[in-house]
């Protein structure tokens, strides 16, 4: 990461950047030194030879001028310098005598003066064997002795130019960087085609992957290699073939759930539909046939009541308390029948239904319980089923309020909402106890059929009902039921 920084190098670089870049650090860093080990050889091996052949030149001078100088022959002295002291990169060559005093040199004006500076004076006092006396950048000196009989006699000095010997190295080190050049343009070439089929095969894989992100899963990914990442794309093809088949499976399962759900709620709604009807049946059986007797009881007892009344018999007492049992029994008969199927539902339609249940319902309770109710939306009457479940809802709700939650306040708010009525019942009771975010504990409904019902009915139009409380919170129920317009 540092590195990257350091290099100006984005923070998320591509395969093919790194395979470059890689390719062509890997490929500079191995040519350099290889060069510069190969530099560093020819350096050492042309000096190695140079001095080698400096050497035996001053060799060579030394034997051929030996007879001169043992002449004190000038001009055969020179005479060898000029035969073999010429060519060969040689700067100058000289014969000196063993006190350093110039016998014969390549550049005449040197003849006859004394070799005075420091490395000519210690290499006449070194050692009797030809060696390398000095060497500068430019150039090469050395010195042989010259010997008679293990007499020394003079010395022969030679000094070789080096540029040769520079312009070599420095041609060997061109030709280096020109082959690295070279070798990084190859190398780097050879990256480019080798990220190319690797990030093809790629390419087809991250497509795959965008269309599985995008639900897609009839375009399996095109295979166009045979290495790993050709293996990855054909096992993504597999996983995608598997995950199809399982999803088809899904579907047609859900496909069924649905159809056996839509099933169970036509079943439901006609279930619901049925005890309606046989609630209505009862009712006005119960209101007709039970009904119609209890009046007919109620006024042969009144006109037996006042024909005793005026005879003055013994039974009028019995008489009204009769008749007062029979009134009794035609209001719970009315009161029974109302709640099997109330009237007010069918001919004034929710709202009156409930408002009469409230009126109605809520003082035979006994509960000192205050209900406010709010309704919004209400423009035309709802569906009768809808309704008849709504009322029900309310009605089982309310119920369960005076029953349970121990509330003085109840909120009912109805609101049509097309496509749904939904009934919210908040009341400020001891709640059911539940989570922290309000959903009631498992289990906490097991032991009444009011809240199953509620449930069932409100599944059978498709809708839902869901009770949220906590714990000395109040319970809050809510039901949506989706109905269609009439
Ligand atoms: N408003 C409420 N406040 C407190 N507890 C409630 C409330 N509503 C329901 N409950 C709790 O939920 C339980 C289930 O209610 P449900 O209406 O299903 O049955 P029930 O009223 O006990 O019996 P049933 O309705 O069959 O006569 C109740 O027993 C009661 O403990
Ligand atoms: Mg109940």
């Amino acid at each position: 990461m540092r590195l990257r920084e350091h290099l100006g190098l984005p923070p998320s670089m591509g395969i093919r950047t790194k395979l470059v870049l890689g390719v062509a650090f890997v490929h500079l860093l191995l040519m350099s030194i290889f060069v510069f080990d190969l530099v560093q050889r020819q350096r050492d091996f042309l000096l190695a030879e140079l001095s080698s052949r400096t050497l035996h030149h001053a060799q060579v001078l030394a034997v051929a001028s030996s007879a001169w100088v043992l002449a004190d022959d000038l001009v055969g002295m020179e005479e060898v310098l000029e035969s073999g002291g010429r060519g060969g990169g040689v700067q100058y060559a000289m014969i000196v005598d063993p006190q350093g005093r110039v016998l014969a040199h390549t550049k005449r004006e040197n003849i006859g003066k004394f070799l005075l500076d420091r490395e000519s004076r210690s290499a006449l006092s070194g050692s009797r064997e030809p060696y390398v006396y000095y060497e500068s950048e430019k150039s090469l000196n050395a010195v042989a002795p010259i010997l008679v009989s293990g007499r020394l006699i003079g010395w022969s000095m030679l000094a070789v130019d080096k540029s040769a010997t520079s312009e070599h190295l420095s041609y060997v080190t061109r030709t280096g960087l020109a082959y690295t050049l070279m070798a990084i343009g190859i190398g780097t070439l050879f990256a480019l085609l080798l990220s190319r089929s690797i990030l093809r095969q790629l390419r087809f894989l991250l497509r795959g992957v965008d269309n599985l992100h995008s639900n897609i899963l009839d375009r399996p990914v095109q295979v166009v290699a045979q290495d790993e990442v050709g293996r990855v794309a054909s096992a993504f093809n597999r996983a995608l073939a598997s995950l199809r088949s399982s999803l088809e499976l899904l579907n047609r399962e859900v496909i069924e759930r649905k159809r056996a759900e839509e099933a169970l709620r036509r079943l439901s709604r006609r279930q619901v539909g049925a005890i309606e009807e046989e609630r209505k049946r009862i009712a006005r059986d119960l209101h007709d046939e039970l009904g119609q007797a209890l009046s007919g009881m109620q006024f042969c007892l009144k006109s037996m009541q006042g024909e005793a009344e005026r005879s003055n018999s013994a039974l009028e007492a019995p008489c009204q308390k009769l008749s007062s049992e029979v009134e009794r029994m035609g209001v719970s008969i009315h009161r029974i029948a109302n709640n099997l199927r109330p009237a007010t539902l069918d001919h004034l339609g929710l709202l009156p239904a409930i408002e009469a249940l409230i009126a109605e319902q809520l003082p035979a309770m006994g509960r000192n319980l205050s209900v406010k109710t709010d309704a919004s939306g209400f423009r035309r009457r709802l569906p009768p089923d809808t309704e008849m479940i709504a009322y029900r809802i309310v009605q089982e709700g309310l119920n369960n309020v005076i029953k349970h939650s121990g509330a003085s306040h109840v909120h009912l708010q109805l609101t049509v909402n097309h496509p749904n009525l939904i009934i919210a019942i908040h009341d400020d009771g001891m709640g059911i106890g539940g989570h922290g975010d309000g959903t009631v504990e498992e289990g906490a409904f097991e032991h009444g059929i009011g809240l199953i019902g509620m449930q069932e009915r409100a599944a059978a139009v498709g809708g839902k009902v869901e009770v949220k409380s906590r714990r000395r919170g109040g319970t809050t129920l809510r039901a949506e039921l989706p109905y269609a317009e009439i």
